[in-house]
């Protein structure tokens, strides 16, 4: 992976900020429910941060220090031109790693040994990358095994694809898409929900969290005509 600033995928977040806010409730909603089985501490590492497009102010204003790891080195410098109020009025310290996080993740753990983990809708790439399924599902299961003890969460694709629904009135909202990782998504009812066409992407991401997790499933019109479904969970008390 190179160490350019991914400048397509700001332009397309910037320009999407209203066909993404409800995306970004649920999520916010979702990172609001972390701490439910343990207290959470004061530190964060934040793994494909980038400019926090969809991060929630809340969820950030938890926290005195935050580690950012993003391969773009722009991420930093995006990250506070969109949420420099919040990390100032919270005094929150915001530190940056550029780099591939497979390289720097034992790094970042060891820089901030009890902080938790979010792995911030990046992991969904990585079979596209590794273009290996057993490669990828190597790095997923020893991903878990180096978050043992922590706190730790994933908001990754796991399917993506075209789809006719109207982001505005779309069915896939207001209601609660849940899944168990480890277990088959309910997959005839999320493409019925976007009205799914043609060929889907599945992103491979089924290793990421231990099995037996109740998971949140959320839509994201990522452009239109184009819908994900992202997968959800925090990672606690194990
Ligand atoms: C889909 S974007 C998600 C951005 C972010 N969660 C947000 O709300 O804006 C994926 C981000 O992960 C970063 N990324 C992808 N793979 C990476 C890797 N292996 N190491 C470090 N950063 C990575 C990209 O640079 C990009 O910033």
């Amino acid at each position: 992976m190179t160490s350019a600033s991914d400048w397509h995928w700001h332009a397309r977040a910037w320009m999407a900020r209203r066909r993404w806010a409800a995306t970004g409730d649920q999520l916010a909603g979702w990172m609001a429910s972390i701490g439910s089985a343990q207290p959470v501490p004061a530190q964060l590492i934040l793994l494909g941060g980038s400019a926090g497009w969809m991060m929630s102010p809340d969820f950030l204003a938890r926290f005195q220090c935050i580690l950012l790891v993003d391969i773009d080195p722009w991420a930093p410098r995006l990250f506070r031109l969109r949420h420099g109020d919040t990390l100032r009025r919270h005094a929150v310290q915001l530190d940056f790693l550029c780099g591939d996080v497979h390289e720097l993740l034992d790094r970042a753990l060891a820089t901030l040994p009890r902080a938790c983990v979010l792995f911030d809708n990046f992991l969904g790439l990585d079979s596209i990358y590794t273009r290996s399924l057993d490669v990828t599902a190597r790095r997923m299961r020893s991903i878990r095994q180096r978050m043992r003890g922590r706190l730790w969460g994933s908001v990754h694709d796991r399917l993506s694809g075209p789809g006719t629904a109207d982001w505005r009135r779309a069915e896939c909202w207001g209601r609660d898409w849940t899944a168990q990782s480890g277990q088959d998504l309910p997959q005839q009812a999320l493409f019925a929900a976007v009205q799914a066409q043609g060929q889907w992407l599945d992103h491979h991401t089924e290793h990421v969290l231990p099995p037996g997790l109740r998971t949140q499933l959320i839509p994201w019109p990522i452009i239109p005509g184009r819908w994900h479904w992202l997968e959800a969970a925090w990672v606690e008390g194990r």
